[in-house]
């Protein structure tokens, strides 16, 4: 998958942003707030995700604009497309989505069009971090290659919100525990369903990772990654979660309703589950140190991108904003070696952050950006 054209105008700082990027390789240099992570959201708010620094709607819209405009020109293997996307000041809900030419009504509706991967500084803390990010992770990147995952996520939100909103009633006694029934049902079918396509993907990853961290190490080391389920004991190998899987799931709910009922929402389920790293069989979250656990998250972000490309034929393409910078020269070397083929957009402050690379450098300066 490659970018051919962006062009952007009124998105936060950004204006008359019009460039052609490299098919391969793409520096964005400048210095601290001129827009660099403004181009590679605007870019990433085009795959159909949220933006991944928690920019809201009414947000995207400069200081000094009317309106935002984001547009992108892209080919995959079949042909080339075009997303046009604008919003106005004063109609921040009616946004205007185009698919080469066809109206779309919703952003959401875009997923899995436009493949890209982006990697930020925060994402280096995935292993130390909380639980949630690596379910973020997780559920992005299962939903990046089996799209109607993310209507599995949404039910099963929605249905939790219910169920712990029924739980606080019946702690004011408003409510009954029997009608926590019509929702442990459906709740248990949904959390099976999920359960089997996490467990899935992260044996999937697991074998990129594998491999990833033995090369990264010369072999020294060793890295698992395996999901933790909070309802199941054993998932590898099922994939029966309309059958057993989901009774197993209703009985658990079962089980835990007074002590859900006593703390006031729901204790298990794939809300807490999570996804385990190790290093030569210890858990790199508690024992890894800090080299160890930048190796980890690195490889994870890797091996997202490589699972995208062989399962779905399309490379994505990998946005790196300011990681580079973070990272010592061996990773470096390491990450755009093992990202080789895809199309690269990297932002850093100093040009030479990228050594001995061809393709396009373009500088970003005060919300513009030109070629160098
Ligand atoms: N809605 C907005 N309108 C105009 N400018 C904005 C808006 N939101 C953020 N900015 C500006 O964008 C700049 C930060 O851009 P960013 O892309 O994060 O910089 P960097 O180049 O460091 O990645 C700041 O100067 C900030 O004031
Ligand atoms: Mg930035």
């Amino acid at each position: 998958m490659v970018i051919n054209r962006i062009a952007v105008n009124g998105y936060k700082n950004l204006s008359g942003v019009d460039i052609f990027p490299d098919s391969k390789m793409n520096i964005f240099c400048g210095d601290n707030a001129q827009g660099k992570t403004n181009l590679i959201e605007a870019v990433w708010l085009m795959t159909g995700c949220r933006s991944f620094r928690g920019t809201r709607d009414r947000d995207f819209i400069g200081f000094d604009s009317d309106k935002a405009e984001i547009s992108v020109e892209f080919s995959d293997s079949e042909r080339p497309q075009k997303i046009d996307f604008s919003v106005t000041k004063n109609a921040v809900k009616d946004k205007l989505i185009r698919l080469n030419g066809v109206k779309i009504p919703l952003l959401s509706r875009l997923f899995g069009t436009l493949k890209c991967v982006v990697f930020t500084p925060e994402d280096l803390f995935i292993t130390k971090g909380s639980p949630d990010n690596r379910r973020s992770f997780i559920d992005l990147s299962a939903s990046q290659i089996k799209h109607s995952f993310v209507y599995a996520l949404s039910k099963y939100n929605g249905l939790l919100s219910q169920r712990n909103a029924l739980i606080k009633n019946i702690s004011f006694g408003s409510a009954s525990p029997e009608d926590l029934d019509v929702w442990d049902i459906q709740l248990a079918k949904t959390g099976a369903y999920i359960s089997v396509i996490r467990n899935t993907y992260c044996n999937n990853l697991n074998q990129y990772t594998n491999s990833l961290y033995n090369k990264i190490t010369n072999g020294k080391e060793n890295m698992t990654l395996y999901y933790q389920s909070t309802v199941f004991k054993e998932l590898d190998g099922r994939t029966d979660h309309e059958g057993e899987l989901t009774e197993i799931y209703y009985k658990k709910l079962k089980e835990s309703i007074e002590d859900d009922i006593r703390i006031g929402y729901t204790l298990c389920g794939v809300h807490r589950d999570d996804v385990i790293t190790c290093i030569n069989g210890l858990s790199a979250r508690e024992f890894g140190s800090q080299g160890q656990q930048r190796s980890t998250a690195l490889i994870m972000k890797i091996a997202q991108a490589r699972i995208i490309k062989d399962q779905t034929g399309e490379a994505p393409v990998m946005l790196l904003d300011d990681v580079l910078s973070e990272l010592d020269p061996e990773r470096q070397s390491f990450i755009l070696k093992n990202i080789d083929g895809m199309q690269v957009f990297i932002t850093c402050c100093d040009r030479h952050t990228v050594k001995n690379t061809s393709g396009k450098i373009f500088s970003v300066k005060n919300g513009k950006i030109g070629g160098v």
